[in-house]
């Protein structure tokens, strides 16, 4: 008994004196391995008196619960420290910058949209998104386009077939001013939001690719104004241009959801060292109808719109003379184009 006793401090220590996993193995061998020293004790109880047998079987098991569970506690131990030790030898500083031969590259139009994202932020808009498949009242009827307006034929949509329910049948939204309408249903003035997104029409050349993007601006409160419109998209271009110089001419136009229409200018110097107006974006005040088709009481509202085309302010700051290319994936045209991660607005 006393050598059971002394077995199972010696034993104990050893466990606890292993400082890895490989040590602690070799002890658990030791002691309760097929030629362990209390598996060999247990296979003498067979020859000992029945009494005797009891007794120091009792023992025997009470020894052997103790180092089994000695031994996983000193495993849990170790395997603990090795993965504080590996957690603190494999750190890694995800904040270090990329390695520079990285391939990836941001497409310009993803760097143009940042950018004009980033510049309406801080300007306080929030960002709203709509689906591209809508519905005729949200991209037309609610515009103040209604069935047969000959705006309806000059935006050259695409139609989805026509469902039986005998509804209107759903369009490739051809702009991003549905955004205006979901969102004025949802919420109530004052609305300040940019939503962009993409627009489908069917055209195709060298300055019209049937999908294309745009940015969606709406401004709503009690006395919002044409002035704060020229204002914002002043600042708006001066600082997507990076010219604080910049000059705009703002162009009366027409469409049926604004009253006045303008459309925007920008003055631009060509490859040729020219320069021209260029035409960027198609703006004005909500009109009267529309709000009122969004439930919005014109008698104490009013606001701005604009929609702009992202090709168009990308091509212009980076130079691409040709829209379809942006939609090739031509891997040598990305990598001259595209915007390491560094390069980001
Ligand atoms: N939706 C118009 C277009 O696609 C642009 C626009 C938006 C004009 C908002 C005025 C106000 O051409």
């Amino acid at each position: 008994m006393e050598n059971l006793e002394q077995l199972k401090d010696q034993l104990l220590a050893c466990v606890h004196k292993a400082s890895n996993l490989n040590e602690l193995e070799e002890t658990r061998l030791q002691a309760l391995g097929k030629k362990g020293k209390l598996t060999l004790m247990m296979k003498n109880l067979g020859q000992m008196e029945p009494e005797q047998r009891k007794t120091v079987g009792q023992e025997l098991n009470l020894v052997k619960q103790a180092i089994s569970e000695a031994l996983d506690q000193q495993k849990r131990q170790l395997e603990d420290d090795d993965l504080a030790e590996r957690l603190k030898a494999e750190q890694l500083d995800i904040t270090l910058p990329a390695r520079e031969q990285s391939e990836g590259r941001l497409h310009p139009l993803s760097q143009a949209l940042d950018s004009a994202l980033e510049i309406f932020g801080r300007m306080g808009y929030e960002v709203k998104e709509g689906p591209d498949i809508e519905n005729d009242f949200n991209n037309f009827t609610a515009l103040n386009i209604p069935a047969e307006h000959p705006a309806r034929q000059e935006q050259d949509t695409f139609y989805l077939p026509p469902n039986s329910d005998g509804e209107d049948p759903m369009v490739l939204r051809t702009h991003t001013s549905p955004v205006q309408v979901r969102t004025m249903l949802d919420q109530k003035p004052p609305i300040r939001i940019i939503a962009p997104g993409r627009t489908y029409r069917s055209d195709y050349d060298a300055t019209h690719t049937p999908m294309f993007h745009q940015i969606e601006g709406l401004v709503i409160d009690k006395d919002i104004t044409m002035g704060h419109l020229k204002g914002c998209l002043e600042e708006f271009c001066r600082l997507f241009f990076e010219n604080p110089n910049l000059q705009l001419r703002f162009r009366p136009a027409f469409f049926p959801f604004t009253e006045p229409s303008a459309e925007v200018d920008i003055l631009w110097t060509n490859n040729k060292g020219q320069e021209e107006w260029l035409e960027i974006l198609g703006c004005g005040m909500v009109h009267p109808n529309v709000l009122e088709n969004c439930g919005i009481d014109p008698t104490e509202n009013q606001g701005f719109a604009f929609g702009m085309g992202i090709e168009r302010i990308a091509m212009l700051k980076y130079g691409i003379t040709d829209l379809r290319l942006f939609f090739e994936s031509d891997l040598r045209w990305l990598r001259h184009y595209g915007f390491h991660w560094f390069e980001r607005a």
